[in-house]
């Protein structure tokens, strides 16, 4: 097991990668009364391991992620008398840790939590960086606070019973992570993509790691996003375009994303060619799509309204060599001749 720490504004919150959800009490206070929030499909696999406290089940996928959750949220703490005292820990994917964490952060205004990871995607993404929230009026994570957990167990085995294409989305934040920031990374992965794709555990706990200290560094040297945070939306700005309009999980667009942003950065003589070729070739062999008919009009009107937004150009991430990244203006028209020039 590794330990790493991301020192907030507020509070410090501690990662314990390779911990397993067994020890979770180790990292409670005993006095603490435990809540666990968590969703019917974790519940259902692993919940006869949780430790002994109340549990508050879920739904699960982003329908589930609205205020009516946490409307029941606070209804069954408030029904379960739990006081300030109570320490919450979501025990889930992404979506869990985002609903807990915000759940946590407004009940009685503010009480103790700490997730317990159980997808590749929180454990290397979602529960780094104290984003909570709620989707509002169909727009994602528009209502929410930001707000450290005090601890994140990144249990690995856990891992074994996610679903293929999940696993999949997770690799997507780790090749964004190695691209923007850690060559060394990327061409571990590289080496090492059908033990990653096995789901070795060395190989995933050296990755989930190496992701969750570059988002770590990031987030602890711009916790709010008021400049470099964006790095980490490398690949988002098309790849949440194409997740809107091509309904495709968040993972696979945004994998879709990095290729065209990598075509972007070679067209603007940031990027070798060999190295955008690299890329493409990392992501298929994790499995992830690197080329589909998009409707262009549909995608080039979503970018349109995309909150980054400014004036006539859009505040684009690109990569300017691996392991590296920038941001810069890109006009509608460039985006229009890229979008217009896919394949
Ligand atoms: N706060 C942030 O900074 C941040 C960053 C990235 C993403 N997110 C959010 O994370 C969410 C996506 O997270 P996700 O991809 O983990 O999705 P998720 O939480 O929906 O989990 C995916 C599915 O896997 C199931 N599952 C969870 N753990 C499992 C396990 N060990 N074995 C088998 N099944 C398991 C869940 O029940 C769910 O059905 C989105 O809502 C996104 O907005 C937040
Ligand atoms: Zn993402």
């Amino acid at each position: 097991m590794k330990t790493l720490s991301i020192q907030g504004r507020e509070s410090r919150s501690e990662i314990h990668v390779g911990e397993s959800l067994d020890r979770l009490a180790d990292y409670i206070p005993a006095d603490r009364r435990v809540v666990i929030i968590t969703d019917s499909v974790v519940r259902d696999l692993y919940g006869k391991r949780f430790l002994h406290a109340d549990v508050i089940a879920i739904g699960t996928g982003e329908q589930a992620k609205t205020l009516v959750t946490l409307d029941h949220i606070f209804e069954q703490l408030i029904e379960m008398e739990a006081d300030r005292s109570v320490f919450i820990v979501g025990v889930g994917g992404g979506i869990v840790c985002d609903i807990a964490g915000f759940a946590a952060s407004v009940y009685l205004r503010g009480v103790d939590f700490g997730y317990v990871s159980t997808t590749l995607l929180a454990q290397v993404d979602a529960s780094v960086g104290g984003k909570t929230g709620v989707n509002f009026g169909g727009y994602k994570n528009m209502v929410g606070v930001f707000s450290q957990p005090r601890f994140v167990i990144c249990d690995i085995a856990l891992l074994a019973t996610l679903p293929g294409e999940e696993v999949s989305c997770g690799f997507a934040e780790i090749v964004k992570h190695a691209i923007i920031a850690d060559v060394g990374m990327f061409v571990f992965l590289e080496q090492n993509s059908s033990k990653a794709l096995a789901l070795e555990g060395s190989v995933i706990e050296s990755l989930v790691y190496d992701s969750v200290t570059i988002k770590a560094g990031v987030v602890e040297r711009d916790e709010k996003e008021k400049g470099e945070r964006r790095i980490l939306n490398f690949g988002h700005t098309f790849g949440h375009a194409i997740e809107k309009t091509a309904g495709l999980r968040h993972g696979e667009a945004v994998s879709l994303g990095m290729v065209i942003a990598a075509a972007l950065s070679v067209e603007r003589g940031l990027l070798r060619r060999e190295d955008e070729a690299r890329i493409v070739a990392l992501l298929e062999k994790l499995r992830l799509p690197v080329r589909i008919a998009v409707d262009k009009d549909a995608v080039l009107d979503a970018m349109l309204k995309d909150k980054k937004r400014q004036g006539g150009s859009i505040k684009f991430v690109l990569t300017n060599g691996l392991g590296r990244a920038t941001v810069q203006d890109v006009t509608f028209s460039e985006i229009e001749e890229i979008v217009r020039g896919l394949d």
